[in-house]
């Protein structure tokens, strides 16, 4: 509010009010009410911050408020923190603003109000410091981020916080009646819509930006909390755009019609005030749930509980089926903006013509989605809790023995000892088949039951954490037996990826996915005696597999204690899991080439036709294998 008082002497005010100089006495008036308001303003702005300061160092320091002070605590959180630098500099911007109230109230030069406007600018920008975008890390995030916020702010304010000087202004038009005053409200409110019009844009651009950011998928928009009310608030943000377009093409003609009764522009002033100040009532709501959205976790940071019985899955849509949805999503938005500009140059003709395109297009899209449409559960967008790596899956291993076994098999098979009693027969959970889920539908199931109930819930017996070690456990397994079937040829065909696992090499730490980023790897298992003159062999083609990007990470499976080159140290739970990696009719060693996924692309034993491959097919391989693309994000997601 403090913004708009201030926007609306500089942009509205002072240009309404110099052609007209019978309104001089309106001025005045006008003047006095904004000065109220400001200093109104400022007070609770002051009140607020205060108890801000006070609340968060009371968070901070885990005191009651009432200790806060006592303790030295401010003095702490105001030197040694951003938000203490931050609150600072508002501070000092809340007494520049006081400062140039009161100066101007003594003079007629106008330089104290535009200082007093760059500073309520700069005074809301501040407020970008304490919200999202601030706190991201990645650069490109902070670069278009932080700026769609400050102007988010700017234009908020501008906009918003001008509505109620506007209303104050018509309602002084109103009370004087004369015809200077007619047409001192003519020149601000033309002047305010040509604002208006500007923030509005800016608000939107900058709110599909920050949406972007921080809800970004659909699931994260209509399945959390924090979505549901950027909703409302889009919602009410129309509302006030409808409210401003009726001002816009009813009321503003009439009142700037000069040819008309002052009565009859004076009722207009009547109406725009009464609607101004809606527009203002829905932006307090609009306010008081960002307030709200402000303290939630953003969208995208936690789990989307999925409303509908349904989804649409893309991956289920025929290719050539794909590009025509694109087609329909073009057209749709093409027949929308056809729709909206017509409606608006009164064309009703060519308005209903694309509303029946659009009625077209969208049931061209229902068929051709309708493929798409798959059964989803509440829990379909979740992702694991549990990263994807050996000590989760150490920890499943225990719990699918004691849960699954019964009737999936001690191997998954969908063999267990109570599989034949069962009406329906248990999923085989070896199959590649698997991976075709999505990795939340999985976990309903196992939380909850398989949808005909002849699979149990386990919600009350595991922990959700233990749930997601599971269904780790079962995946490592299957990528085991998956990767078993690769031979000594590079395969693109997809396959899922080792768990990540963390090794020391020369006394230094490191993990799997930290290596994959430089390039491929060469796994080496074997279970007991080290193979000496292989891991001799591979050592000295070091170099030259380094320049193919190529690294080798030998392990011993088993318990012999033998130190050999390229061998690297793990922990107990790293051999279970790799251990699944290898079968039982390996003899010997074990070598698996990894693609920066984590992939199996190639594998080789020294007992299997072929033997183990020389350093030149190695390198030939490694070459084809890092051609291979990164998936964007493969089946255990990302974790926060
Ligand atoms: C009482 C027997 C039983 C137990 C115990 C059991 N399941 Fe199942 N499970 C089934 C049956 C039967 C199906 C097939 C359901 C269907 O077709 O609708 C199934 C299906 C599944 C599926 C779906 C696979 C797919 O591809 O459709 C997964 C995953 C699964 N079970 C995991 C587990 C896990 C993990 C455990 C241990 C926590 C477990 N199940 C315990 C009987 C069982």
């Amino acid at each position: 509010m403090l913004e708009g008082v201030f926007v609306f002497w500089v942009l509205i005010a002072w240009p309404a009010f110099r052609r007209v100089d019978a309104a001089q006495g309106l001025r005045s008036r006008l003047d006095r009410r904004l000065f109220a308001l400001a200093w109104w303003c400022l007070v609770v702005a002051f009140v607020t911050g205060g108890a801000w300061l006070f609340i968060l160092g009371s968070q901070m320091s885990g005191m009651p408020i009432s200790a806060v002070l006592p303790a030295g605590v401010l003095g702490i959180v105001l030197t040694q923190t951003h938000f203490g630098e931050a609150w600072l500099i508002r501070l000092a911007l809340a007494l520049i603003l006081a400062g140039c109230l009161a100066v101007q109230r003594f003079t007629r030069i106008q330089l104290p109000t535009v200082i007093g406007a760059l500073a309520a600018a700069v005074f809301v920008a501040s407020l970008a410091w304490a919200g999202h975008g601030a706190a991201a890390e990645e650069v490109p995030f902070d670069a278009i981020h932080l700026p769609a916020d400050i102007l988010h702010l700017l234009a908020t304010g501008a906009w918003l916080g001008a509505l109620l000087p506007l209303g104050l202004l018509l309602a002084e038009a109103r009370r004087e009646g004369s015809a200077g005053a007619v047409t001192a409200a003519q020149a601000a409110t033309l002047r305010f819509s040509t604002l208006g019009l500007t923030c509005v844009g800016t608000l939107l651009v900058t709110g599909i930006v920050n949406t972007w950011f921080l809800a970004g998928t659909v699931p994260a928009l209509i399945g959390t909390l924090y979505g549901q009310l950027l909703l409302v608030k889009v919602a009410l943000f129309l509302a006030m755009i409808a409210v401003a377009s009726r001002n816009r093409r009813q009321f503003i003609p009439r009142l700037t019609d000069i040819a008309g009764k002052t009565a009859d522009r004076l009722l207009a002033v009547v109406h725009l005030r009464r609607n101004v100040l809606t527009e203002a009532g829905i932006g307090v709501f609009v306010l008081a749930i960002v307030g709200v959205i402000g303290i939630l976790p953003p969208g995208l940071h936690t789990e989307p509980s999925w409303p509908l019985p349904f989804r649409l899955d893309f991956g289920e849509i025929a290719p050539r089926i794909q590009a025509v949805l694109w087609v329909v999503v073009f057209a749709f938005a093409v027949c929308i903006v056809v729709a909206m500009i017509t409606a608006w140059l009164r064309r009703p003709r060519i308005v209903a013509v694309s509303v029946a395109g659009l009625i077209v297009v969208v049931v061209i899209g229902c068929v051709a989605a309708w493929p798409g449409i798959v059964r989803a559960y509440p829990t379909s967008y979740y992702a694991s809790t549990q990263p994807y790596s050996a000590p989760s899956v150490a920890r499943g291993a225990p719990l699918y023995v004691a849960n699954c076994t019964p009737c999936h098999g001690a191997d998954g098979r969908g063999d267990g000892p109570l599989a034949a009693s069962l009406p329906t027969r248990p999923a085989d959970l070896t199959e590649s088949h698997l991976f075709a889920h999505k990795i939340g539908d999985i976990f309903w199931w196992v939380s909850n039951g398989s949808d005909n109930h002849v699979m149990p819930g386990f919600a009350g017996k595991l922990t959700s954490d233990q749930r997601w070690d599971l269904i780790n456990f079962v995946f490592a397994r299957t990528a085991g037996i998956i990767a078993d079937q690769a031979t000594s040829h590079v395969t693109t065909a997809s396959a899922p990826p080792l768990p990540d696992f963390a090794f020391e090499q020369n006394g230094a730490q490191n993990t799997l996915s930290q290596t994959l980023k430089s390039g491929p790897v060469l796994i080496v298992l074997y279970a007991a005696r080290a193979p000496r003159a292989r891991l001799d062999r591979l050592a000295g083609s070091v170099p030259r597999l380094a320049g193919a990007g190529l690294h080798i990470i030998a392990v011993r499976l088993g318990s012999s204690p033998a130190k050999a080159p390229l061998v690297v140290d793990v922990s107990d739970d790293v051999r279970t899991m790799l251990d699944l990696f290898r079968t039982s009719s390996d003899g010997g060693e074990t070598e698996l080439m990894l693609d920066r996924n984590g992939s199996v692309r190639a594998r080789w034993t020294a007992s299997r036709n072929g033997g183990l491959a020389d350093t030149a097919t190695l390198l030939s391989d490694a070459v084809l294998v890092a051609r291979i693309p990164v998936a964007a994000a493969n089946h255990a997601g990302h974790a926060h």
